[in-house]
C-alpha cells in the first residue's frame, strides 16, 4: 500500500467519516491529476487494453455492490451520453446467476473501493470466462480485483477507513467519467475540444465541493434535529436517482433507520402512498438547465408530496428558487453541468446522515453488522 500512516489518522476530525467527507475535494482532484497530455488528449496509461478491442466494444457492463454500484449507475448516464455504448449496471451478486449475455465485445467495468469484494471478484471471474475484457476502478493498489482484471483505473482518494464509503464514491464517479471520455475520444464520438470542455468542468469540481463543505452548517443542524426520525425517503431523477439511492444507503448504514431511495417519476406508481403528515422526504433536484423538462417534473413531485404533508428537504442548484415555496428546507450546491451534478449533490446527503447518526450517539466509523470489505459471498 502506498499510504502513509498520517493519512490514516483522523486529521483532527471527530471521525474518519467526517475526515473523509472533507477529503473529497482532494480525492476528486487527485483522481483527475495527470490525465491529459500536452496536446490536451486524454491519457489513461493504466488502461492497457488494445485500442482495437476498445473500439470493437458493443456493450459495457458495470459490476459492483452497494455504494460502488450507485457510482456505476451515475456513470451509466455519462458513458451512454458521451460514447453511445449500451451500458448495463449489474449488482455483482445477481450478475452471474441471470445467465447474462457476455462475450469478447463486452467491456466489464468492475467498481470496487477495496478491490476485495468477493461478490464482485466472482462476477469478474465469470465475465472473463465468457470472454469479456475487464477494467477495474479501484482505490486499493494491488488488491485482488485489479490483479484479476485486464486493466485498472485507480482512484486516488487515499485510504478510506470509515465503513461507509464517501470520498471513494466521488472518486469512483470521477474515474468512470474519465473512462467514458477516453472511450469517446478513442472511438471518435467526441472531438478533443468537447472532451477538454468536460475536463475543464471537472477541474472546477474540487473547489465546488469545498463550497458545499464550507456551507454545511444548516444541513448538519437539520441532521441533528431529525435524530428521532423513523423513516426518510429520498427522491431523484436522471443522475439524481442514484444519488437518492446513495443518500438512503448512508442513512441506513449509519443511523439504522428505514430509508429508501426512489426514482421521482416512480412516485405515482406506488410510493406516494407512503407520504403522510410529517414524512421527511429528501429531493435531489435536477439542474434547471437539464434536458427534457426533468426539472419541471420534479418541481411538481415536490408540490405533490408537500400537499400530502411531507417535510420536503430539497437539494437544489444555486439560483434555483423554483421549489422554495414548497420546501421546508432547501440546500444549495454550486451550478454545474447536469452529468457532473452527483459530485456535488451527494455531499449534503453524506453530511446529513453523519450528523443524524452522530446525534444518536452511534459509531459512524464502524456501524453495527457491517465490514469495510465484504470478502465472503
Ligand atoms: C458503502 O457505504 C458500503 N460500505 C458498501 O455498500 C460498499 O460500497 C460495498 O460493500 C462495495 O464495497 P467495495 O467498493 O469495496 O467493493
Amino acid at each position: 500500500m502506498n499510504w502513509d500512516a498520517a493519512a490514516a489518522e483522523k486529521g483532527g476530525y471527530d471521525s474518519f467519516m467526517e475526515k473523509e467527507i472533507n477529503d473529497q475535494p482532494d480525492a476528486v482532484g487527485q483522481t483527475l491529476l495527470g490525465r491529459s497530455d500536452i496536446k490536451g488528449n486524454l491519457v489513461l496509461d493504466e488502461l492497457r487494453i488494445d485500442e482495437s478491442i476498445l473500439r470493437s466494444v458493443d456493450k459495457i457492463v458495470v459490476l459492483a455492490c452497494g455504494t460502488s454500484a450507485y457510482a456505476g449507475q451515475v456513470a451509466k448516464y455519462a458513458i451512454e451520453h458521451w460514447c453511445r455504448i449500451p451500458t448495463e449496471v449489474e449488482l455483482s451478486h445477481e450478475f452471474r446467476y441471470r445467465d447474462p449475455i457476455v462475450n469478447e465485445k463486452t467491456l466489464v467495468v468492475a467498481i470496487s473501493q477495496s478491490g476485495e469484494t468477493m461478490d464482485t471478484l466472482m462476477a469478474v471471474r465469470y465475465a472473463r470466462e465468457q470472454g469479456a475484457k475487464v477494467v477495474a476502478i479501484c482505490n486499493t493498489n494491488g488488491s485482488t480485483i485489479p490483479r484479476e482484471s485486464d486493466a485498472v483505473l485507480y482512484t486516488h482518494a487515499g485510504p478510506e477507513i470509515a465503513v461507509a464509503s464517501t470520498k471513494a464514491f466521488l472518486a469512483q464517479i470521477t474515474a468512470a467519467y474519465l473512462l467514458g471520455l477516453y472511450l469517446a475520444q478513442l472511438r471518435g464520438n467526441k472531438y478533443r475540444d468537447e472532451i477538454n470542455a468536460v475536463m475543464a468542468d471537472l477541474a472546477e469540481i474540487p473547489a465546488k465541493i469545498q463550497t458545499v463543505l464550507d456551507n454545511a452548517d444548516k444541513i448538519k443542524q437539520l441532521g441533528t434535529e431529525m435524530s428521532q426520525a423513523k423513516s426518510v425517503l429520498f427522491l431523484g431523477r436522471h443522475v439524481g436517482f442514484p444519488v437518492a439511492m446513495e443518500g438512503a444507503l448512508k442513512l441506513k448504514e449509519l443511523a439504522y433507520i428505514h430509508a429508501e431511495g426512489f426514482a421521482a417519476g416512480e412516485l405515482k406508481h406506488g410510493p406516494i402512498a407512503l407520504i403522510e403528515e410529517g414524512q421527511p422526504v429528501v429531493v435531489v433536484m435536477p439542474s434547471s438547465s437539464a434536458r427534457d423538462s426533468l426539472h419541471a417534473k420534479v418541481v411538481s413531485n415536490v408540490q405533490e408530496i408537500r400537499a400530502r404533508g411531507a417535510v420536503t428537504i430539497v437539494i437544489a442548484e444555486e439560483g434555483d428558487t423554483s421549489v422554495e415555496a414548497y420546501s421546508e428546507h432547501v440546500f444549495y450546491v454550486p451550478a454545474t453541468p447536469t452529468l457532473l451534478a452527483p459530485l456535488l449533490t451527494t455531499v449534503p446527503l453524506q453530511i446529513f446522515a453523519l450528523a443524524l447518526a452522530s446525534a444518536k450517539g452511534y459509531d459512524v466509523d464502524q456501524p453495527r453488522n457491517l465490514a469495510k470489505s465484504v470478502t465472503v459471498e
